[in-house]
């Protein structure tokens, strides 16, 4: 028995802002963030969509090829979660109708817990082969105004089938683990833009990748020279080049350059998006799948990271095939609709996020599942 990805989708914010903007505004070169950083936009929530209503979004065309049938678990993995309480699966759950007969919750470590939440789902998919679990990493990625991280700040969301022979990616057994207790980046309770030690961040990340990196070797993980192509969080997408280079240089001291060159497939979607934490990893893939050449039977290799600090590298062969059942234009159109929004206009949304109390929100959202306000200190969605 095989398990793994059998459906990929994902949404982002309806809004888009461009670091040439922001540059310019900064008076830098944008050649910091285009080629520095390897950032060119970032996505940015409407007024009425939040990490759920992007959930929704990303997990339609999931829903509405499969069914829900045999989905008895809903895993939601966030850093921006909605309530310190109910998990917003409850509430994505309810958005989406699901029957009642489904275990709901949410994880969180930084932007690493929707690879936890893929392995929670495996073992629940070996012990039962018949059910699967729908996995959804969602979140807005904030930062202070001004701030080292502004740049890479970003939105969107992935949802994900776990199933028995899955039609897109197996997952190998492997997995290679890191974990240390460090203050890299955290955002506390009375906060909704992250804390960041940016560089700090960065040596961290590469740690964890070589941490992971070596526990997957000893678990008798592949050899680096057998990976068409590494899938590697990014929090900006110059990070991927970085971890790559880190990654050759321990595993494949000759194969550098031809891997960086490698790495095209898998930051173009990030590059528009920004940083989506949880979801970052997963449209690396998914700018893999839909992008890149056919590689029908290769190992992919995966390096998802969570500040704080959690590391895991882990691998899965492509199914010969795949390419036909991937939406390959769906994300695309969704990011070319995005409503430009100019630096004023993106200054003043940034500072009027913190709403509390009751409020109503004006319609904005492109998307089929609008958060229309907060009444009774409940969040309210409705469905178009
Ligand atoms: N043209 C081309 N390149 C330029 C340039 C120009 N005009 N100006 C600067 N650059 C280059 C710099 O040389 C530098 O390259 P290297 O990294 O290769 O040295 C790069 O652009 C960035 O410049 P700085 O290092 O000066 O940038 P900075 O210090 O202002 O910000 C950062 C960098 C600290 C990473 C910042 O983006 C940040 O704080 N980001 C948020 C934290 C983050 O993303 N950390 C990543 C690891 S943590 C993680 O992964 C979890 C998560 O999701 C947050």
């Amino acid at each position: 028995m095989t398990i793994g990805i059998h459906d990929i989708s994902a949404a982002t914010g309806g809004l888009v802002f461009t670091l040439a903007d922001l540059a310019e505004h900064e008076g830098i070169d944008v050649g910091k963030y285009h080629r520095g950083i390897g950032q060119t936009e970032m996505s940015l929530t409407s007024e009425d969509e939040d990490i759920v209503t992007m959930a929704a979004r990303a997990a339609a065309p999931i829903l509405e090829r499969h069914g829900s049938t045999g989905i008895r678990t809903v895993v939601f993995a966030t850093e921006s979660g909605i309530d310190q309480s109910k998990a917003a699966a409850v509430t994505l759950h309810g958005v989406l109708g699901l029957p009642p007969e489904v275990r709901a919750v949410e994880v969180k470590e930084a932007c690493y817990s929707a690879t936890a939440a893929i392995q929670f789902a495996l073992g629940i998919v070996a012990r039962r082969p018949s059910e699967r679990v729908l996995v959804i990493a969602s979140d807005v990625a904030r930062y202070e105004l001004n701030s080292s991280g502004e740049a890479t700040q970003g939105s969107g969301a992935v949802a994900l089938l776990i199933a028995e022979d899955p039609a897109l990616l197996e997952i190998e057994p492997e997995s290679g683990l890191w974990t240390g207790d460090v203050w890299d980046f955290w955002r506390p309770n009375d906060r909704s833009t992250a804390l960041v030690d940016g560089r700090y961040s960065v040596q961290v990340y590469l740690d964890a990748l070589e941490g992971a990196w070596n526990d997957y070797q000893a678990q008798g993980g592949a050899e680096f020279s057998s990976f068409a192509r590494v899938c590697y969080h990014q929090p900006f997408t110059r990070m991927a080049v970085k971890a790559q280079q880190r990654l050759a240089r321990i595993a494949d001291p000759d194969g550098e350059a031809r891997d960086i060159d490698r790495l095209a497939d898998t930051v173009e979607y990030n590059t528009r998006i920004g940083n989506s934490y949880t979801a970052s990893i997963y449209l690396a893939f998914l700018s893999l799948l839909d992008n890149g050449p056919d590689l029908s039977g290769e190992r992919v290799g995966f390096f998802s990271y969570g500040s704080g600090a959690v590391g895991e590298f882990f691998s899965g062969v492509l199914v010969p095939g795949y390419k036909d059942r991937v939406r390959v234009d769906a994300l695309e159109r969704m990011l070319a609709s995005r409503r430009p929004v100019a630096y004023d206009e993106y200054r003043h949304r940034h500072i009027a996020y913190d709403r509390v109390g009751d409020f109503e929100t004006a319609d904005e959202t492109q998307g089929a599942v609008r958060f229309a306000g907060v009444s009774e200190h409940k969040r309210q969605y409705e469905r178009r």
